[in-house]
This record gives C-alpha cells, structure tokens and sequence, in this order.
C-alpha cells in the first residue's frame, strides 16, 4: 500500500498511556507503511490490558517489539540492524525480551528463530490476539511464533491506543490483506488475503476519533476500492452470497459517503487507490461530500504497457489516462499521487520512457519512487531474472525523482496566491513560532501561530513556496471550523 510513512525514516518509539502499578515494560518500534503504524496501536490495545507500560528507553524495556517491513530488502535491513542493537542492550539486560511483529515476521517464520537466534517472539500481522498466551509462553523461557494468516481478522473489535499522536489525525483501517498479486510485491505472502471490516465498527471508531477532538481520519487498506462488506469472510464468496446479503453489501464509495455523513465536520482521506479497482462511484461521492479531502494516491508502478502486464497490473497506461481524466473532469482541484518503481525486470530504456512521459502527462502532486528490489517468494523472483544493473536503476530513479521535483513545483505553484484551508496538525519543524497543517488537497501549508491552535481550520493566504510546502499568513477561522 501506499507509504504514508516514508519507509527509511528511523521507526518511532511509542509512547502509550498504560498501567503504573506492577507493570512491566514495552518499548515498541515500527517501520513501513501506514498499516504497521496502526497495527502497532492495536498491539499496544491488546498488551495493556496485560499490564504493558510503554517506555521510550530502549534501555529500561522488558519487551521490546519491531513491528517490520518486507517490502524492499532495505527494510529488512533497517530492521536486522535494529535487531542487533536490541541484542546488544540484551546482553546488559538478560531478562529482556525481544519480538518481531509484521511483514518480515510472517515472511521467515521459524526462521527467525532457528537463523538468527536474536529473538523470543515471532508474530505475523495476524496473530496479534495471541499475544498475551505467546508472552505468557516467552515467560516460561519458551521461543514462541504464531504466524497464521486469517481470512477473517480485522481486529475490528479492537479499540486501538492512539501512539504519538499529534490528537488531531488519526488512521482507521478498514480492509486487510491484499488479493491482486502484483508480480514484484511480497505483500499477498505477508498480509494474506484482502477481507473487510464491518462499517459499523468503522463508524464506531470514527465517532470515537471525533469525540476525542480528532479532526481528520486516513481510511486505510492496502486495496480500499475494493472494500465490500456483506457480513465478513473473502470477497470471492460473496458470488455465493445470498440476494439480501447482496441488497445489504456496502461497498467503498457507500463506506465513503456513511463516515462523510456520520461526521460532517470531519475530513476523510483514504488510501491506497488502485486503478484498476477504482471506480468512478468513489470519485462521484468525493464530489458530493465537502468532507472527503480532493486527493488520491494512485499508484501506477510503471508507464509501459509491456512491463505493467510483467508485474500483472490489470490496467494498461491508456485505462490510466482514462482514469486520470476522469478525475479531472469530476474534481477537477484533485491532486494525485503515485508509486513508481524503476529497473523492473526487462525494462528498456523505451520502457522507463514510457514511464517519464506518463508522469509529464499527469504532472503528479508528490509520489513515492522506488529501485526494484527482488523479493523472495514472488512471482518475479521466480520466473523473471533481476536484470537490471543497480546502476541503471538507480540512474532511471534519479531522473523519476528529478522530474516528480518539477512537477511537485508547478503543481505547489498553483495554490499560490491563494486562500487555503489548512487543518493545524502541530508545530512547524523548522520554527516554534509556525504552525504546519495540510490543505485538501494534501499539500504541506506553514505559517505564523498568532492565536490559532492545534486541531483549528483556518484560512491561510498563501505568499511563498517550496516546492513540496505552501508558505502563508492566516487570515481567520475557516467555516469549518
Ligand atoms: N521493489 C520496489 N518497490 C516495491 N514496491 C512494492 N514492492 C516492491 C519491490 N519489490 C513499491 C510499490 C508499491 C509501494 C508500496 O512499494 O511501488 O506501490
Ligand atoms: Fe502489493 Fe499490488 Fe497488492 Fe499493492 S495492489 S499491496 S502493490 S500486490
């Protein structure tokens, strides 16, 4: 899915509000996308009701968890070094615990255990229930693992504890698992197959968002067009489902518009869009509802025909630009994002063409820009050879990346000048005397606090750019707010 979260930064600590007396203590870390992020607030759900208090020292932890990444090798990487400093503060502190929870978990299995011997824990994205008998087994000196894949959880009962939140944006999951099978992703391996939550916990949790002052909520999923509930279990059988189930099934553009209606003064997003499930229904509804933020990020992977069929994509670059059309002509203020990859096996210099000029025919907003990395498992590994020299990929990446800087600019450019609403998220990186929120349409806004608070909608006229940040000066409370 797409990486909200970039997937090099440094995992964050978290902090979580837990018991104090007799309380042992968690420090847990998580690296990927947005889904480890909120999978990791659904694992410190689970462990305080067993008397879990999170620390930010590594140092003073009993438990230490890594919630992981496969998606490239360099994750993984990131995440074997990261283990190796756990080890070395073990060996100071014997009686520590170390877990690996997520993607490279479910992905080496008991090989975690029997090569790298660097943990007591193993727990795919699954099996997070398990987790107090698992630490009850680890207690008792045992190695424990528990990576089974589920057609059914969505963890829809669990009420997560919000982590280093800013209190003002929040992240709900509403499907799991994906079912299209690019060839170069190892997330069907890892996440298993796609299934939905049931919208009345969704509903459920975004009114609790609301009523804990959450202002805006990300809807989360790795393929949330193709969201469809119809009372659980995989989307395949719903061909089997009876004609009530069929009348009651809610799909993605009907979720849309219930947490839209549920919450009107709440800004919805949602992520990740793929194009060939999207359906004009949800950019319909985007219309209709103030509330649903004009932007989507739409992945397109490559912009050759050839190579978009080699990583079984089911959409050519002409169903794209259809799409991309589409967009435009329906919300015509939408910004899209993207994935690209470079260097995928067979791609020619004709193909990475291809790819450039599709993204001058977009003229993209931001996107995520990635060197193909073979991984273990997937059907590219298996039937194509990584035949692209590191070199080539990563000149191909460098000119992706130099032209999304261009386009990230003409496109700031075009809210110049202008009155922007922006949702205040917190503090401006750069300056304590500037506050950083987004537009709509996702575009990062700074400008002077003055009175204006954490969590405000406010206008801001816009007098200055970056090429990825809108400088400005508030002009008051938006209607919104
Ligand atoms: N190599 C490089 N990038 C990949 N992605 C997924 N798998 C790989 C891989 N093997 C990228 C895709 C996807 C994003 C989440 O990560 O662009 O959309
Ligand atoms: Fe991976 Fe493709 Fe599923 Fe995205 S849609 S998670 S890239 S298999």
């Amino acid at each position: 899915m797409e990486e909200i979260f970039d997937e090099n930064k440094q995992g964050e600590a978290l902090v979580l509000e837990g018991k104090t007396a007799n309380s042992r203590k968690l420090f847990i870390e998580s690296y990927g996308c947005a889904m480890n992020f909120s999978d990791s607030e659904i694992v410190a759900s689970i462990l305080s009701k067993e008397g879990f208090n999170t620390t930010q020292h590594l140092e003073d932890a009993d438990l230490v968890l890594v919630n992981t990444c496969s998606i490239r090798d360099k994750a993984e990487q990131t995440v074997r070094k990261r283990l190796e400093k756990y080890n070395a503060v073990k060996r100071i502190n014997p009686g520590m615990k170390i877990g690996v929870l997520g993607c490279m978990a479910e992905r080496l299995k008991t090989k975690f255990l029997e090569e790298e011997k660097m943990v007591d824990l193993v727990v795919g994205p699954d099996a997070y229930k398990d987790l107090p008998n698992l630490i009850a087994e680890v207690d008792e000196g045992h190695q424990a693992v528990n990576v089974i894949l589920s057609k059914e959880e969505t963890y829809g009962d669990i009420s997560p504890v919000r982590l280093h939140s800013n209190g003002v944006t929040a992240f709900v999951s509403i499907t799991r698992g994906c079912d299209n099978m690019c060839t170069f992703c190892v997330v069907p391996f890892t996440r298993g197959r796609e299934r939905s939550r049931d919208p009345q916990s969704i509903l459920e949790e975004i009114n609790d968002l609301w009523d804990k002052g959450f202002k805006e909520v990300t809807l989360l999923g790795q393929n949330v067009d193709s969201y469809l509930w119809y009372g659980g279990g995989l989307k395949k059988d719903f061909n089997k489902a009876s004609d009530l189930q069929k009348a009651t099934a809610t799909n993605f553009a009907q979720l849309l518009e219930l947490c839209a209606k549920a919450q009107p003064k709440m800004r919805f997003r949602f992520s990740t869009s793929n194009p060939q499930d999207m359906t004009l229904d949800v950019v319909e509804t985007m219309a209709r509802f103030k509330n649903i933020c004009n932007y989507i990020h739409l992945p397109v992977q490559s912009g050759s025909n050839r190579i978009l069929k080699a990583m079984n994509r089911q959409h050519t670059r002409e169903d794209y630009f259809e799409l991309i059309d589409n967009i435009k002509r329906i919300l015509p203020d939408c910004t899209i994002s993207h994935d690209i990859i470079t260097g995928f096996p067979t791609e020619t210099e004709a193909d990475h063409q291809d790819t450039l000029s599709l993204m001058d025919y977009v003229k993209y907003a931001f996107g995520y820009m990635f060197a193909y990395s073979e991984r273990p498992g997937t059907m590219a590994e298996r039937k194509l050879e990584d035949d692209i020299p590191e070199a080539v990929k990563k000149r191909r990446l460098q000119e992706v990346v130099d032209l999304q800087q261009k386009h990230s600019k003409y496109r700031t450019e075009q809210f110049l000048n202008k009155t922007v609403e922006v949702l205040i998220e917190k503090e401006s990186k750069k300056s304590d005397m500037h506050w950083m929120g987004r537009n709509e349409q996702n575009t990062v806004v700074v400008f002077p606090k003055e009175h204006y608070n954490i969590g405000d909608f406010v206008n801001v006229r816009t007098t200055d750019c970056t090429s990825a940040t809108l400088i400005g000066v508030a002009v008051g409370y938006s209607e919104n707010n």
